[in-house]
């Protein structure tokens, strides 16, 4: 019978040590120089100070106990030996093999994968290079400048955030040179308008990615672009303006892409930890060119390096990982709020929600066994300063939310004002480095009194503080660090997992809502052309169902193509 975490000794001591952090405050923690110190390390270039957790040096020293109890160091070397860690889909995890150096070994199934991995990236090299240097154009002899790239979830959320992150980088924006990146992923048809509004067909590569090459949203956006660029230039145009990214390379074919176009990647690969695959170089490649791709892979290799190898004191995903299960398991913390001091990350908290809710969002442990205890945590993020004026007011005074926060050394685009106080840069920063000791130290009646406050307000503008976080300083935002800041969440979020005895990297939660999507879609095709009545849901559904129908009686039944035009 395995044994759940929350029935070993570790977990029960960590939960009695909560008794003795609660006799603690954040505001006399960071008194403690020798206990600061201590709780701040660095690994090539990141920094981060994790002093205003609330813990102390035996916290983390339990946490460590946990980590063995879990068998964590075991966890993580399974990963990276190819083991079949996602055991419910029989599957190895080596998201680490996309960005390993061509002489790295590592095994699935008893093949290196490094070979292969390698030849779809060399691929990708000689046939973005072509596009983007005209060599590769449509079917009416133009250069092929726009790039629409096709998916959802993981095929979506990690290159758009990393797009965003490298568009205002000045380098990656002088390499993009004018060129355009789109994503389309919501099965919305107002996400078709937007996507293609202002877009010429014969200027536009479709790219469509779908590890599975099932995914309803996908395959129906895909044979919507498909019609919009044979519509317009003629079915043969197709294989000129279309491209696939997937493990499913005969659904490609059977689609009409030419297998010569399409890019493969692995089932040992998960949807969410896909970017560094065909899935985000590909479009990654034909925006910027591959050389800043290959940056950001190796930015993520040096984190999983760090990780494999590192010891657990100084291992930033690992610490991050275990004071996550501290403030989510123990402290009772369910959310986590990501917030990067820079614009360019505005993507990142989405792509990270998936990452983490869909990996560790699980009721039972790895053999089935329900758990005692929630796992997983509710992510969500804005950039700094822009959630200031938005949710922070609950993270000061309502409910306790532990924060990352994220801050840049030298922005992308610096702004120096001659007759202000300080740099722009500066003074977004000045609020990075505030945030957390608001958070920390809060502001008490007395300190409050002792500034005149009228007593009925001491209670309104009072801050209880306590409130813990972490910092993470990076000394630029370039493609190296996204990669770098990519794998830290990556491996944090599997260190969590590991923890909790989950499997991190399969998604059953999904299904059921996609099954009951397909019954619904059989009714609406049989009111619409049949007019059959909704039959077989329930009362409520039926009702919505039927309101639905009768307010939208004059959508055309008869076959018929309809575009966005925008
Ligand atoms: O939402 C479920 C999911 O399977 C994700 O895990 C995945 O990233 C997404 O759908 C897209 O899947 P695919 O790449 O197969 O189209």
């Amino acid at each position: 019978m395995a044994t759940l975490i929350s029935d070993t000794a570790p977990w029960k001591d960590m939960k009695a040590h909560v008794g003795e952090i609660d006799k603690t405050h954040l505001r006399d923690l960071m008194t403690d120089t020798e206990r600061c110190k201590s709780m701040m390390t660095e690994f090539d270039g990141i920094f981060l100070d994790y002093s205003r957790q609330r813990a102390t040096g035996e916290t983390i020293s339990k946490l460590f106990t946990l980590a063995e109890a879990a068998n964590l160091k075991k966890k993580i070397n399974s990963m990276f030996n190819g083991e079949h860690i996602n055991s419910t889909e029989d599957r190895s995890v080596l998201h680490v093999a996309l960005r390993a150096s061509k002489d790295t070994t590592i095994n699935s199934d008893g093949k290196n994968v490094v070979p292969e991995v390698w030849q779809v990236l060399d691929k990708i090299k000689e046939f973005s290079d072509k596009v983007r240097n005209g060599s590769w154009i449509g079917a009416t002899g133009k250069a092929l400048t726009n790039v629409i790239a096709i998916g959802i979830g993981g095929s979506f959320l990690g290159p758009l955030f990393v797009h965003t992150a490298l568009q205002t980088d000045p380098e990656a924006a002088k390499s993009a040179g004018g060129r355009q990146l789109r994503f389309l992923a919501n099965v919305d048809p107002v996400d078709v308008a937007r996507n293609i509004s202002g877009l010429d067909p014969e200027t536009t590569l479709v790219v469509v990615v779908s590890k599975t090459f099932t995914t309803a949203e996908t395959m129906l956006n895909a044979r919507t672009l498909r019609e919009w660029v044979s519509s317009a230039l003629g079915p043969q145009a197709v294989s000129k303006h279309m491209v696939a990214v997937s493990t499913n390379l005969k659904l490609v074919e059977k689609f009409g892409i030419d297998p010569n176009n399409a890019f493969a990647f692995w089932d040992w690969v998960g949807g969410r930890y896909s970017v560094c695959s065909a899935v985000g170089v590909l479009p990654l490649s034909l925006q910027y060119g591959f050389s800043f791709v290959e940056k950001f892979l190796k930015g993520a290799r040096s984190i999983d390096q760090h990780f494999h190898s590192a010891p657990f004191e100084n291992n930033i995903p690992v610490l991050l990982g275990l004071l996550s299960v501290w403030n989510v398991s123990f402290l009772g913390y369910p959310a986590r709020a990501i917030l990067p001091y820079t614009q360019a990350l505005e993507k990142l908290a989405p792509h990270i929600q998936q990452v983490s809710m869909e990996s560790n969002g699980k009721g039972v442990s790895i053999d089935g066994v329900r758990l005692p205890f929630e796992a997983g945590e509710i992510d969500f993020g804005e950039p700094g300063t822009n959630g200031q004026h938005s949710f922070y007011q609950l993270i000061h005074q309502g409910r306790v939310i532990p924060c990352d926060f994220i801050g840049i050394v030298k922005s992308q685009q610096p702004v120096y004002l001659r007759d202000e106080v300080v740099n722009n840069h500066d003074e977004l920063m000045s609020n990075f480095f505030a945030q957390p000791d608001a958070l920390a130290y809060g502001k008490t009646p007395e300190q409050l009194q002792s500034e005149n406050v009228a007593s009925h307000l001491v209670p309104h503008k009072t801050f209880t503080g306590n409130r813990p976080s972490v910092s993470l300083l990076l000394p630029s935002l370039d493609a190296y660090r996204i990669g770098q800041l990519l794998a830290i969440y990556e491996h944090r979020i599997a260190v969590e997992g590991f923890i909790w005895g989950i499997n991190s990297f399969d998604q059953w939660g999904v299904e059921l809502g996609k099954s009951l999507a397909s019954q619904v879609r059989k009714q609406l095709h049989a009111s619409r052309n049949k007019g059959e009545s909704v039959e077989g849901f329930n009362f409520s559904t039926t009702k919505l169902l039927t309101r639905y129908l009768e307010a939208s009686a004059d959508v055309p039944s008869e076959p018929t193509t309809l575009l966005p035009k925008i």
